[in-house]
């Protein structure tokens, strides 16, 4: 690791602090031009005694604007100080996580993975359209039958089509030879420029994609690609339980990746992260984002910097050992589970890397599941599935009294 270390409570309140007083004070500061302020006082006091110790609600109530990208080109300087931390928290997720060499990455914490993966094809598109003169019907979107919505979603925004690949039911592979035919259709159909979506943990099942199912037909049939990896689930969690993983930027075909905070590493709401290459971003410049010093090259436009001030106390307060010991237990949790379903003959689907485990729904009573919570993958008659999700609040005596509860109707 070459950024990411475990740092004591007191040193990361020291460093906030610095940055807080390095952004504009808008209640000591003159400061006439910019449509905010921080948090109203009558509701927010900045004199509560316990923000002294709470560095990322400081930050909430000076409320600093991120608006735009801090990794290329200039930036707002009123927000100067937390900007730096938040290119401290990207350089350790894209350096120290996810291999990319030292400055050659951009990126920016955006709302969540939903806007990363926006963020991602839009990126794509235009880099297509800027570069190929490529018309938006000559661009598909390829992702597996199991990828989050949001990029149905982003298809629907972006305007270019999205081909689905059927994945085998029970292993949650994608299927190679109907991949094949989805690309020969698409061709067939006039697409020339692919943006493909690996995930690294799907929504439901938490499985990983094999990026390279994709890369090597592709490169077969001489199809001009962007690869992009969501791991808006599991970019906490794989690179640690698999630390042979080849999903991250040593692979020279990955031009992406989404991450969510707010999801495995528990940081507030608000919290996800685009991060790409070099030479990428720019395609998305809105050069009529004249009012913001650097213009801008995110689709949020305006959003909190104590979200990055909250990935930097956890990262940091953490470490990689401690990052890497809790992720170590919410497996250890999950093979207990998975022995017991075993034990039962209960079938599910589980990653050996990954702490979802997704079981067959004609196994759990439904009263169980919704008793429990579980997630089932559809709300209605023809669901398959339902999902356990190991988080850190999901522990052993949570999953025996379920297990139980299974047993007794058995
Ligand atoms: C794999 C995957 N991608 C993207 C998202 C979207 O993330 P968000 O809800 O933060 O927008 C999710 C959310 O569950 C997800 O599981």
């Amino acid at each position: 690791m070459k950024y990411w270390k475990k740092l004591p409570h007191r040193s990361l309140q020291t460093r906030i602090e610095k940055a807080l007083k390095e952004n504009v004070d808008f209640e000591n500061d003159i400061s006439l031009g910019y449509p905010a302020s921080k948090l109203d006082n009558k509701v927010f006091y900045s004199d509560a005694s316990f923000l002294k110790d709470a560095p990322t609600l400081q930050t909430y109530v000076a409320n600093p604007n991120h608006i735009g990208c801090h990794t290329y080109g200039s930036s707002e300087s009123a927000f100067k100080g937390t900007q730096e931390i938040e290119r401290e928290v990207l350089r350790v997720l894209a350096v120290d996580f996810f291999k990319m060499e030292d400055e050659q990455f951009d990126g920016y914490i955006a709302p969540g993975g939903t806007e990363a993966n926006i963020q991602a094809i839009w990126v794509f598109r235009n880099f297509y359209n800027h570069h190929f003169n490529a018309a938006n019907d000559e661009i598909a979107i390829i992702a597996s039958e199991d990828t989050h919505y949001s990029i149905p979603k982003a298809s629907n925004l972006l305007n270019i089509d999205l081909h689905r690949v059927p994945v085998h039911f029970e292993t949650r592979e994608i299927d190679a030879s109907a991949l094949e035919k989805v690309v020969q259709e698409a061709v067939a159909n006039g697409k020339k420029y692919f943006v493909v979506i690996a995930n690294m943990g799907t929504t439901m099942f938490g499985s990983v994609d094999d990026p390279d199912v994709y890369t090597d037909l592709l490169e077969k049939m001489d199809l001009p690609y962007k690869l992009h990896i969501d791991g808006a689930y599991g970019g906490f969690v794989y690179p640690f339980s698999n630390l042979e993983s080849k999903i991250n930027f040593s692979n020279p075909k990955v031009s992406s990746i989404t991450i969510d905070a707010h999801k495995m590493l528990q940081a507030p709401y608000g919290t996800g992260v685009y991060l790409s290459r070099k030479g990428l971003i720019e395609n998305v410049i809105t050069k009529e984002a004249e009012y913001v010093e650097g213009m801008d090259l995110t689709l949020c436009g305006s959003r909190s910097g104590a979200n990055a001030i909250a990935v930097y106390m956890i990262l940091f307060t953490y470490g990689p050992y401690g990052w890497y010991e809790k992720i170590s237990v919410l497996l250890m949790r999950t093979n207990w589970f998975c022995k017991q379903l075993d034990e039962m003959k209960i079938p599910y689907y589980r990653n050996e890397n990954m702490n979802i485990v997704t079981l067959d729904s004609s196994h759990v009573p439904r009263d169980i599941a919704e008793k429990f919570d579980l997630v089932p993958e559809q709300h209605n008659e023809s669901n398959k599935w339902y999902k356990v999700v190991i988080m850190d609040h999901v522990e052993i005596d949570s999953l025996m009294q379920f297990i139980n509860a299974v047993k007794e109707r058995h």
